[in-house]
């Protein structure tokens, strides 16, 4: 993780911009509701809570990562606004079932939302993180992810990938889409150019 806690410096200064619209529109489909648990997977720098804070709902928000620098810039965020109704734990998403996360949560827990924004082309194992993902949620409960995919690979894609460790070639919304139902996905209006690939939004529910 020490490359995100360098890039934490400066990571909400080069991208918040650029992805701003697009946390509003996931946070419109991710369709929260008050007395919910929401959590946030690799949430970095805590870049989608006054997204989730402008729903005005009274929700509870869980936000994990498995860098401290990027945890560190969250914690910040927290404080700075006062929100009580958020708090953070350090884990890697390939560790998060149910039983470690009720260790780190001292309670045993599922959520009504989960969402995951440019996280699953960063985390290696991405789909054991997937299908650990949808055992956290609840029966019915929402999952968003937001990420990007390059169908066509140029030196923006090599670029972005360099710089976010990530891996653009995965397919994640057709995972998304043989797992859930209600299944959705949008384009997101971002310029290819600017992040590698085409950035989507895909939506879908829990089965029972
Ligand atoms: C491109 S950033 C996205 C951050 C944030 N979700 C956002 O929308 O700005 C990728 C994030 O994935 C986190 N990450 C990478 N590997 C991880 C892992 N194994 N477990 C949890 N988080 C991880 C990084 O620390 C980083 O915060």
């Amino acid at each position: 993780m020490k490359w995100y806690d360098v890039f934490s410096e400066f990571y909400d200064n080069s991208l918040e911009k650029l992805y701003f619209e697009s946390r509003k529109r996931a946070i419109e489909l991710l369709d929260i509701d008050d007395k919910q648990t929401i959590l946030d997977v690799a949430c970095g720098t805590g870049a989608n809570f006054r997204h989730l804070k402008s729903s005005n709902k009274d929700f509870y928000l869980y936000g994990t990562d498995y860098s401290s620098g990027m945890l560190k810039k969250s914690q910040r965020l927290i404080e700075k606004n006062n929100w009580n109704n958020i708090s953070l734990f350090k884990a890697d998403a390939r560790m998060l079932t149910l039983p470690y996360l009720e260790q780190c949560l001292n309670e045993k827990i599922r959520f009504d939302r989960v969402i995951c924004v440019l996280g699953l082309s960063v985390i290696p194992d991405w789909e054991i993180v997937l299908n650990n993902l949808l055992e956290l949620l609840k029966k019915d409960g929402k999952i968003v992810i937001v990420d990007v995919f390059a169908e066509k690979r140029d030196f923006n894609t090599w670029l972005v990938e360099k710089i976010a460790k990530a891996d653009l070639n995965r397919k994640i919304w057709q995972a998304l889409k043989s797992k859930t139902n209600h299944f959705n996905k949008e384009y997101l209006p971002v310029k290819e150019s600017k992040v590698g690939g085409r950035l989507f939004v895909a939506v879908g529910t829990k089965r029972g």
